[in-house]
């Protein structure tokens, strides 16, 4: 029998690239038939980080990069299907995340809670001929939930059941954990702070470069205390959970205000080894606060960066720290793999439970249905 198939596609906090898998959920772990990542042009880039950065946002930016995004995913997607010979009627749906450029999920009571996602799915589904399943995270939201994060409940339904107790760490933009450990209760996860996000942001500033290749810049440099100890001051780092964040917060600006507060010289190399130490202290700080030993399967982006897990690992001597890869999945692609799972759930009308992980008050059928 043919696998039924999807399509997941995300670009994540990274604006680093658009992730696409084609997947079938035939087994418990789920079959990835391909991943490719496709890049995204120099102005998308360059527009995205202008609406994320909340600078000279106007809506007619807005709404036209909107459709620049939708276009972006249904190449990619129509790209994933060329290269496989297939035709839309042999795809199921694609689950397109599409890219944040908002993530509110605390409010005053002036303000509403409210999350942005942008990449057209009424474009996404015409371009490509395919019925896309889109906007995940904000029923979760309407239901009291932080609408983050959200592949917790992917990481629970496949790599769930275990003997051993076990935490997913997800190494994007931002760090997320889920606490999948036999018999002390259920499952809950949350985004500890940055992982790459702050790395990417300060090397772009200061030597142009998308990313800190191994980690080899921060080492270079050397930690700075006090530099250090303003950042883990962050109250972010305190809340407790459920909880989540972006570079809504943790952005070159909330870094800057810490710089001012220094009294000594820190150069730009330093900066980046006490923003290395920063993620390595906060993520193994929440890990260790719920686990003594077990099991770290990790996934995303952070997981190519040598200084980054060298530096996890020696936080982190009592566990056994090994890729997703080691269960089938390739670290690189969980998060896609996750949307086109989504989008399978909502297609058969099944709720998620995300409530473990984002405090919602009950599972939701997530996302919207975009029929052809
Ligand atoms: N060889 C490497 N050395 C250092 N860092 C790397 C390397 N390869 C990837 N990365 C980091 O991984 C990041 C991309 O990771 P990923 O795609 O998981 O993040 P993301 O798209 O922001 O996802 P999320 O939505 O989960 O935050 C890059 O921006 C970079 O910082
Ligand atoms: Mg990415």
């Amino acid at each position: 029998m043919k696998p039924e198939l999807f399509i997941g596609m995300l670009s994540g906090t990274s604006i680093d690239a658009v992730d696409c898998v084609l997947a079938s959920f035939d087994n418990k772990i789920p079959t990835v038939h391909d991943f490719r990542s496709f890049a995204i042009p120099q102005h998308v880039k360059n527009l995205l980080s202008q609406l994320i950065r909340n600078e000279s946002l106007d809506l007619k930016t807005l709404g036209s990069t909107d459709i620049l995004v939708g276009k972006l995913f249904a190449d990619s997607a129509l790209s994933m299907m060329k290269a496989h010979n297939l035709t839309p009627e042999d795809i199921i749906a694609i689950g397109s995340h599409g890219q944040t450029i908002w993530h509110q999920p605390v409010a005053d009571e002036n303000e509403s809670r409210f999350t942005i996602q942008i990449g057209d799915p009424n474009t996404i589904a015409h371009h490509t001929g395919v019925t896309t399943v889109a906007d995940f995270r904000r029923h979760d939201m309407a239901a009291g939930g932080q609408g983050a994060p959200l592949a917790p409940a992917f990481h629970q339904a496949v790599l769930g059941s275990t003997s051993i107790p076990r935490i997913v760490l997800n190494l994007g933009g931002i760090a997320n954990i889920t606490v999948l450990s036999p018999g002390s209760g259920s499952p809950f996860g949350y985004d500890t702070g940055p992982a790459n996000t702050l790395l990417d942001q300060w090397i772009r500033l200061s030597n142009a470069k998308e990313f800190d290749d191994n980690g080899s810049w921060a080492l270079s440099g050397t930690p700075n205390t006090e530099l250090l100890e303003l950042l883990l001051n962050e109250p972010y780092f305190l809340l407790l959970h459920p909880k989540s964040t972006g570079r809504e917060l943790f952005n070159l600006s909330w870094l800057q205000t810490k710089l001012e507060k220094l009294t000594g010289v820190c150069k730009p190399e330093d900066v980046q080894a006490t923003l290395l130490e920063l993620s390595i202290l906060t993520i193994s700080k929440q890990i260790k606060a719920h686990l003594l030993q077990g099991e770290i399967l990790v996934c995303g982006g952070g997981i190519h960066n040598q200084a980054l897990m060298t530096g996890l690992r020696n936080q982190l001597p009592d566990f056994r720290i090994l890729s997703t890869q080691q269960y089938g999945l390739n670290p690189d692609c969980v998060e896609a793999v996750a949307f086109a799972w989504f989008s399978k759930q909502t297609m058969q009308g099944l709720p998620i439970d995300f409530t473990p992980f984002t405090g919602a008050s009950k599972p939701v059928i997530a996302g919207g249905i975009y029929r052809v």
